[in-house]
């Protein structure tokens, strides 16, 4: 079995970014994130480690601390708050996610009617949405564009991980619902980059394996596009593996989301290596234990997403 890795995949560079001014405040100061710095179990205990700590409240908080603001943004409120209670930020707020924060605003002050195209959950919809104003509404689907009214300005904008055709859906849809539409594409490159790298590599193998945080919004993206064309596997960690998934591929691929560190991606490549050199004698033993064919070798679905 070959293992091949996806042209683009982990760190993006705003994740990159906010990590690396994470660690340097901790040298200095007592470092706190509101909510986990990125959606990677493993990333966030080694900054544990080093004593960055995560709090879900500013509350919690106290004028001692630096607060780390994370690569998704927050809504202007946070800053506000911090200020008061006299809290240093360090703004790891991810430029693009910025750019979006800053369309949204002069959007509403110029009197649009801001739609913001995303997960209404995820805190980056709700950092955007706090700078466009109350009015602001959060769509996910063209269904729910549907509903809208009429709107003499709208403006629309996206949560920077969405698909870039969902979002033409989106645009295509609203421009029945004004006659001025302002469309600010604020999907990110780095997202479009490793879904195309990783939607080309899962058209040319029988396995895919993707590596990431399963409360990372942009990985299930990623597993759920390979799976539309390979049995995809999605992992946190190389311990995951299991050699029987790979029992009759030839070839298999190897992604990872914007949120995994590259130590992870070499763990996990260097374990489907080691299967690899191992194949003879495991696929000896897979078929003496008939009982480990079960329930793995599903086609066009993620197998273990949950
Ligand atoms: Fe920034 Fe794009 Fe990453 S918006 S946080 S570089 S996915």
């Amino acid at each position: 079995m070959k293992v091949k890795r996806a042209a683009k995949a982990g760190f993006c560079f705003g994740v990159k970014r906010a990590l690396d001014m994470a660690e340097r405040t901790a040298e200095t100061s007592h470092a706190v994130s509101l909510g986990p710095l990125i959606h990677n179990q493993q990333v966030v205990k080694r900054l544990a480690e080093r004593g960055i700590q995560v709090v879900e409240d500013l509350d919690e908080l106290t004028s001692r601390q630096a607060l780390i603001i994370r690569s998704h943004g927050v809504a202007p409120l946070v800053y506000q708050k911090a200020e008061i209670k006299g809290i240093q930020v360090v703004d790891a707020t991810c430029p693009f996610v910025q750019k979006a924060q800053r369309l949204a605003a002069e959007s509403s002050k110029m009197g649009q009617q801001v739609i913001v195209m995303g997960d209404k959950l995820h805190p980056e919809v709700q950092g955007i949405l706090g700078w466009a104003g109350e009015e602001a509404i959060p769509i996910q689907t063209v269904e729910e564009a549907k509903e809208l009214p009429f709107y003499p300005h709208l403006a629309v904008l996206a949560q920077t991980t969405q698909l870039a055709e969902n979002f033409a859906g989106i645009v295509e849809e609203l421009k029945s619902h004004t006659e001025d539409l302002i469309v600010h594409n604020t999907i990110c490159n780095a997202t479009a980059e490793r879904q195309k790298a990783a939607r080309e590599l899962a058209e040319t193998v029988d396995i895919m394996v993707v590596v990431g945080g399963r409360n990372s919004a942009n990985t299930r993206k990623l597993a759920s596009i390979c799976a539309e064309r390979t049995k995809t596997y999605l992992i946190e960690t190389a311990e995951e593996l299991e050699d029987v998934w790979f029992k009759e591929a030839k070839i298999a691929g190897l992604t990872a989301g914007a949120s995994t560190p590259d130590w992870i991606i070499e763990e996990v490549y260097k374990k489907m290596t080691e299967m690899n050199e191992q194949e003879m004698d495991m696929s000896a033993w897979v078929d003496s234990c008939p009982e480990l064919h079960q329930g793995t070798r599903v086609t066009g679905t993620v197998v273990k997403i949950t």
